[in-house]
């Protein structure tokens, strides 16, 4: 087996020896020692139960170098707390899971069908064009406005984004990882470095020209809102209100907006082509629903109890973030019996949580019926963690449940998809393009107008 294959198997690996040493067990990377933690039961109590012990962000040699301890994925303490509560206040103040975000996000679906539509049934690859749709919306919250698909500045940022993505867990970076020194001049970080550099310079550029145009009437932004604080902390010196936190922030809510919800609908059409009969039942759920002469909106949603379960299980079984990010204890702790020193890396691994045959009819199976209850109403399943859980649990959750649910149900009111010509349904590849998300390799589709 070549090193390449071993890494793509890591994750798989760990499942199989979670099931060989039990839920909690250590593994070595170079020198370094993570604690593993596998399955619902176990990832539950480390991350909600010993919240306090488990909530810090773990770090890699590489994660280092590109975030200096700046923004939110990747910083932590008193800094990390700061940026999270601004941003997720924020986020709802301009309308995160509120009626103005969720015309936005109509509006933006609208968009994109018109993209759809234009190749007349024939095949076309989406990806671009979906990616530039779900962007959109974060960068209405984060900049106060949307990009046209074929903005060169857009397509470059976004491209950046899903390059750093792939190279965050490539092979060349996990072993620069594991071994910083002697792969210091080759591995792939040094990539990542200039890409990040290199949006973030855009960000700055961004944010210097709204500084100089601010007006504290006129504040429709993440950036602007920041000014502000900026403006009126300008005489803390202990403030985390800088241009980094300000320009990192900015990188990680573009990068997670986009890159996790595009990917997670990209799923959700492939699975579509793929059981053709499921997409039948979501398409008739809708007609009898919502009908052909206006769109879904979020209300809809509790009277569409099968689509809810099919945009859940598209999340569960697509399982993008199956590694989790890293988190890393903050206190010396005693979890199961063993003890953990603090500052010790941890992979609470969601894809066991997800696949995890204790809490799933059919965990290796696309079912709907894993949220369905006998009379065919929606139930909510504790072990449906795609956003992880406690004090590090995703900042967009209810922005990205919005998003998949009207740009999934607004695609399969107009549209039926199907793989091109030539292509059956059961030849569709569902196995994954890893990376630091799971997204499904490249595909093309036909998307036939109803
Ligand atoms: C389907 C969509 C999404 C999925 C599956 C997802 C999943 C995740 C996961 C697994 C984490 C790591 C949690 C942990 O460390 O325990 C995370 C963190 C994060 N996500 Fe998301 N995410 C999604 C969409 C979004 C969106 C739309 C945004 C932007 C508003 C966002 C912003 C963030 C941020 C800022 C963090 C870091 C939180 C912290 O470290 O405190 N995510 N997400």
């Amino acid at each position: 087996m070549t090193f390449k294959t071993r890494v793509r198997c890591f994750r798989t690996g760990l499942v199989q020896l979670a099931e060989q040493y039990g839920a909690v067990f250590t593994f070595h990377m170079g020198r370094k020692k993570y604690v593993i933690v596998t399955g619902y039961e176990a990832v539950k109590e480390a991350l909600v139960t010993q919240a306090d012990d488990f909530g810090e962000r773990g770090l890699t040699t590489s994660t280092k170098h590109t975030s200096n301890g700046k923004g939110i994925i990747f910083a932590g303490g008193e800094s990390w707390k700061t940026m999270r509560r601004f941003a997720l206040s924020t986020l709802r103040d301009f309308g995160m899971g509120r009626s103005t975000m969720e015309d936005r996000i109509i509006e933006e679906a609208q968009q994109l069908l018109e993209v759809f539509a234009q190749y007349q049934g024939k095949p076309f690859n989406p990806t671009i064009s979906i990616n530039s749709a779900v962007s959109n919306i974060i960068c209405v919250l984060v900049f106060g406005q949307r990009f046209q698909y074929d903005d060169p500045q857009f397509l470059r940022l976004l491209q950046l984004v899903s390059e750093n993505v792939r190279l965050g867990s490539s092979p060349m970076t996990q072993l620069y990882n594991a071994f910083p020194i002697p792969m210091f001049l080759v591995g792939d970080h040094h990539k990542a470095m200039k890409n990040g550099n290199e949006a973030r310079s855009y960000f700055t550029k961004v944010y210097q020209q709204r500084k100089a145009e601010h007006d504290s009437n006129d504040v429709r932004s993440f950036i602007d809102r920041f000014i502000v604080r900026q403006n009126e902390e300008q005489d803390n010196p202990n403030t985390f209100f800088d241009d980094q936190n300000m320009v990192f922030s900015i990188g990680n809510l573009f990068g997670a907006g986009t890159e996790t919800t595009s990917t997670t609908l990209r799923w959700g059409l492939l699975f579509m082509m793929k059981y053709p009969h499921i997409q039948e039942k979501v398409q008739a759920e809708i007609e009898n629903v919502v009908g052909r002469e206006r769109p879904p909106r979020a209300d809809d949603r509790k009277r569409m109890p099968y689509v809810d379960a099919v945009v859940h299980e598209i999340q569960r079984f697509g399982n993008i973030v199956p590694a989790n990010l890293l988190h890393e204890t903050k206190v010396d702790t005693t979890f199961r019996g063993y003890h953990i020193p603090k500052g010790t890396p941890v992979i609470p691994l969601l894809t066991s949580v997800l696949f995890d045959k204790t809490q799933w009819q059919t965990p290796h199976e696309f079912n709907p019926g894993h949220f369905l209850d006998a009379e065919g109403q929606f139930v909510k399943r504790d072990a449906f963690m795609p956003f992880s859980a406690g004090r590090r649990v995703c900042v967009g959750e209810s922005l990205a449940k919005m998003e998949l649910f009207l740009f999934f149900t607004i695609f399969l009111q107009r549209f039926t998809f199907q793989p091109p010509p030539g292509v059956q349904p059961q030849d569709l590849d569902l196995s994954p393009n890893p990376g630091v998300t799971n997204s499904p390799k490249l595909y093309e589709f036909c998307a036939i107008s109803r």
